[in-house]
C-alpha cells in the first residue's frame, strides 16, 4: 500500500482511538503548554479606540508558536504506526525547531528540509492538530465576555494558524474572520506573497489551490519581511473558504506589520513574531469601524525572539 494512503488509514483510526487521543491532550497540556491564555490587551485596546482586543497567546507554547500542537500530532501518530525517523520541511524555521524538539522527545531520528510535498491527507492532519486552537479560545471568550467574538484575524502564511483558528467557529454565521496574508513592498509582481492579491488558481506540489504564479503559469518569486509567509501557494481548504465567501482575505505591508510589532511592543510589552504582527496590523487599520462593544480575537501565533536580529537592521535603516 502506497505509504501516503497507510497514513491516512492510519491517522483516522488513531483520531477514534481514546487512548490516542488522551495521550495527546495529556501532550498537550504537560509538555507543550496548553491551554495558552485568551488575553485582553487593555492597553492596545485603549490605544487604538476601537473594539476590545483579546489575543491568544500561542506565542506562549514551548518552541514559542503554534506549530508544536501539529508536530506532536504528527509524531506521536509516527510512534504508533513504528516509523523512527521524522522528516519535515520548513520555511520560517518554526515548523523545524518544533518537529526537531517532538523527535527528541520520542527518541527520534529527525531530518528537517527546505522544500514541500502536500497530498492529503496533511492539510487535514495540520487542520485537526491545530483546532484546539479554536476549541480553546471559544471556550475562554464565552468564560470572559458571555458571548462569541465580532471578529477573529489571523495571518496565513500555508494557514495553519488561521485554520485552527477559524475551524471550530465556521458553523457560528455572526463570527467574522479574515485571514491575513503578506503584502510585503506592495502587491507587485515579485514583491509580496499574498495569494489571494492577483493570484491565480494552479497546482503547486500536488495541491490545487490560489498561487502566485505569472502569465506563463511559472511560479512567482515572493518576498515578505516575515519568513513564515514568504510562499507562493495557501492550503487549499482557505481557497475553498474563500470561494464560498466564509473567510475574508487581507494583507498587510511589511512597513505595517513593522508599526504594528512596535506598538504591540510598546502598550502591551510583547514582542510578537512578525508573522503574527499582520494580523495585528488588519486590526489596528480597521479599529475605528468597531465600538467597545465588539470584541476581536487576535490568534498571536508565536514570539518575537526569532525576529528581533532582523528587526534591528530595519529599525535602523528606516529611522
Ligand atoms: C509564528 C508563525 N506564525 C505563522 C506562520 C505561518 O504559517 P501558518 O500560516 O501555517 O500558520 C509561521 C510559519 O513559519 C510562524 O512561524
Amino acid at each position: 500500500m502506497p505509504a501516503i494512503e497507510q497514513l491516512g488509514q492510519e491517522y483516522e483510526k488513531a483520531k477514534n482511538d481514546p487512548e490516542f487521543t488522551w495521550k495527546l491532550e495529556d501532550l498537550l497540556r504537560t509538555y507543550c503548554g496548553r491551554p495558552t491564555p485568551l488575553y485582553y490587551a487593555e492597553r492596545l485596546t485603549q490605544a487604538l479606540g476601537g473594539p476590545r482586543i483579546y489575543l491568544k497567546r500561542e506565542d506562549l507554547l514551548h518552541t514559542g508558536a503554534h506549530k508544536i500542537n501539529n508536530a506532536i500530532g504528527q509524531a506521536l501518530l509516527a510512534v504508533r504506526m513504528g516509523k523512527q525517523r521524522l522528516i519535515a520541511e520548513t520555511g520560517a524555521g518554526q515548523h523545524g525547531v518544533a518537529t526537531a524538539t517532538v523527535a527528541a522527545r520520542f527518541g527520534l531520528e529527525c531530518v528537517i528540509y527546505m522544500g514541500k510535498v502536500d497530498p492529503h491527507p496533511y492539510p487535514m492532519m495540520v487542520r485537526d492538530f491545530h483546532r484546539i486552537i479554536g476549541e480553546e479560545a471559544r471556550r475562554q471568550i464565552l468564560a470572559i465576555e458571555e458571548k462569541l467574538p465580532d471578529l477573529l484575524v489571523a495571518c496565513v502564511g500555508g494557514g495553519s494558524n488561521a485554520i485552527g483558528l477559524f475551524y471550530p467557529f465556521l458553523e457560528d454565521e455572526n463570527v467574522r474572520m479574515v485571514g491575513v496574508e503578506a503584502g510585503g513592498r506592495g502587491i507587485r509582481p515579485g514583491e509580496h506573497a499574498a495569494r489571494f492579491q492577483g493570484g491565480c488558481l494552479g497546482v503547486l506540489q500536488g495541491t490545487k489551490t490560489f498561487l502566485l504564479c505569472d502569465e506563463d503559469g511559472q511560479i512567482q518569486r515572493t518576498h515578505s519581511i516575515s519568513a513564515g509567509l514568504d510562499y507562493a501557494a495557501v492550503g487549499p481548504e482557505h481557497s475553498y473558504l474563500r470561494e464560498i465567501g466564509r473567510v475574508e482575505y487581507s494583507y498587510a505591508t511589511d512597513d505595517e506589520a513593522l508599526a504594528a510589532f512596535q506598538l504591540l511592543a510598546k502598550t502591551e510589552g510583547i514582542l510578537a513574531a512578525l508573522e503574527s504582527t499582520h494580523a495585528l496590523a488588519y486590526v489596528t487599520k480597521h479599529a475605528s469601524e468597531f465600538s467597545p462593544s465588539h470584541v476581536v480575537v487576535i490568534n498571536l501565533s508565536g514570539r518575537g525572539d526569532k525576529d528581533v536580529q532582523q528587526l534591528a537592521g530595519f529599525l535602523q535603516t528606516t529611522t
